[in-house]
């Protein structure tokens, strides 16, 4: 008994009393009746930011991983979407471009309406002020149409920087060409 006692006073044994008071009080938080907890009580910060159509979940999970949710994908190799990716639509080249790249024309969004609505999402809204005002919805014809050539080959990027500087010098010319 003298020798339970003294083992009792190592701090062990004390760590291990703490540990069972513990458990005795979550057991007794178990059977007390807790109030209900009401979900959604903070408003959105912005309007309607936690809802997303149809079109935007499709963006969000076949596309966002790369370009980001807000089409920012940050310091990567994945060109920004936001505020930008508008201005290949000022000729028809860049037009076509924006559908031939492999993430669109090779996505797994086979339904090629669902892809055109997705594209005219990137476009209208991610594309921001970048996109002409003229710019013409794609198409569900149209996605068929260029994702049946898919762009590739090692001087993609060269290709990539020419297509933009049509572009960019037809965006400057006045109102686009899509
Ligand atoms: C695996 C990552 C990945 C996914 C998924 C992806 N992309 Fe991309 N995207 C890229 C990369 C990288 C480029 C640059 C071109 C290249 O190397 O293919 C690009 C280029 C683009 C471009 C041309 C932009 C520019 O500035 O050249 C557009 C538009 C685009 N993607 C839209 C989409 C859309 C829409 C989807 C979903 C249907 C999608 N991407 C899915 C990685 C991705």
């Amino acid at each position: 008994m003298r020798a339970a006692l003294l083992r009792c006073l190592l701090p062990a044994c004390a760590v291990v009393g703490v540990l069972l008071a513990g458990a005795v009080r979550t057991h007794a938080a178990v059977g007390t009746p807790q109030p209900p907890v009401a979900l959604h009580t903070v408003p959105d910060a912005v309007a309607g930011a936690t809802t997303l159509s149809h079109t935007q979940s499709v963006y969000v999970s076949h596309c966002g991983g790369c370009h980001g949710i807000e089409g920012i994908s940050g310091p990567t190799f994945v060109p920004t979407l936001r505020n930008s990716v508008g201005s290949f639509a000022c000729t028809p080249e860049g037009r076509a471009y924006l559908v031939r790249v492999p993430g669109v024309s090779m996505s797994l969004i086979r339904d090629d309406q669902t892809l055109a609505d997705v594209m005219n999402f990137v476009l209208i809204t991610l594309g921001g002020s970048s996109t002409p005002p003229d710019f013409k919805p794609y198409t569900a014809a149209e996605v068929h149409a260029w994702r049946a050539h898919p762009l590739s080959g090692p001087d993609f990027m060269a290709t990539r920087a020419h297509v933009l500087e049509r572009a960019l010098a037809a965006c400057a010319h006045g109102p686009g060409a899509g």
